[in-house]
């Protein structure tokens, strides 16, 4: 991703989430110890993922796909993509934070592979109040 991709980026971000980053918070991620990609096909941006690296641990701080493109394979794409890449820049570990009630999210991370390690009491806004978040790894070794 670059930052010329951001204007599209945050148009997904809109389509993708009940309480959306910023640009600001995108912004804030332009740094040598973050990855952004972004999946394209044509012209057309189909999603994007963001990931922290902590020393040797990676952390996926977002990924989203299109809602016109889910169910597609392409989240699972997205995802194994930032697990090989991780791996080979030397992380031992990924780790995330999901919704409690984010279904989709969490059946992908299983599927891959993921571990509930513990959970984060109020972590998310809600519509009512605050929502709890999983905590989910995915050990590399
Ligand atoms: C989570 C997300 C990235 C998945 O992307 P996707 O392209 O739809 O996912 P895929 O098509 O690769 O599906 C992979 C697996 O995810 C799970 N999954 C996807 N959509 C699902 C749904 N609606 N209900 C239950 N499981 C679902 C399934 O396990 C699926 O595997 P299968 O097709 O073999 O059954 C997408 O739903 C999204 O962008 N959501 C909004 C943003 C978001 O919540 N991001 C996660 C923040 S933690």
């Amino acid at each position: 991703m670059t930052t010329g991709d951001l204007p599209k980026v945050l148009e997904l971000e809109l389509l993708g989430y009940s309480h959306p980053w910023t640009e600001g918070v995108f912004r804030d991620c332009f740094k040598e110890n973050y990855r952004l990609w972004s999946m394209v096909q044509g012209e057309v941006l189909r999603g994007y993922a963001v990931v922290n690296y902590m020393v040797d641990e990676a952390h996926l701080l977002n990924i989203c796909v299109h809602p016109c493109l889910r169910g597609q394979g392409a989240g699972r794409k997205l995802l194994r993509h930032v697990l090989s890449t991780s791996v080979k820049e030397g992380m031992v570990q990924m780790l995330l934070e999901v919704r409690d009630t984010n279904e989709a999210a969490t059946a992908l991370y299983v599927s891959e592979g993921f571990e509930e390690i513990g959970r984060r009491p109020g972590y998310y806004p809600a519509a009512a109040g605050r929502e709890d978040a999983r905590v989910m790894a995915y050990r590399f070794t």
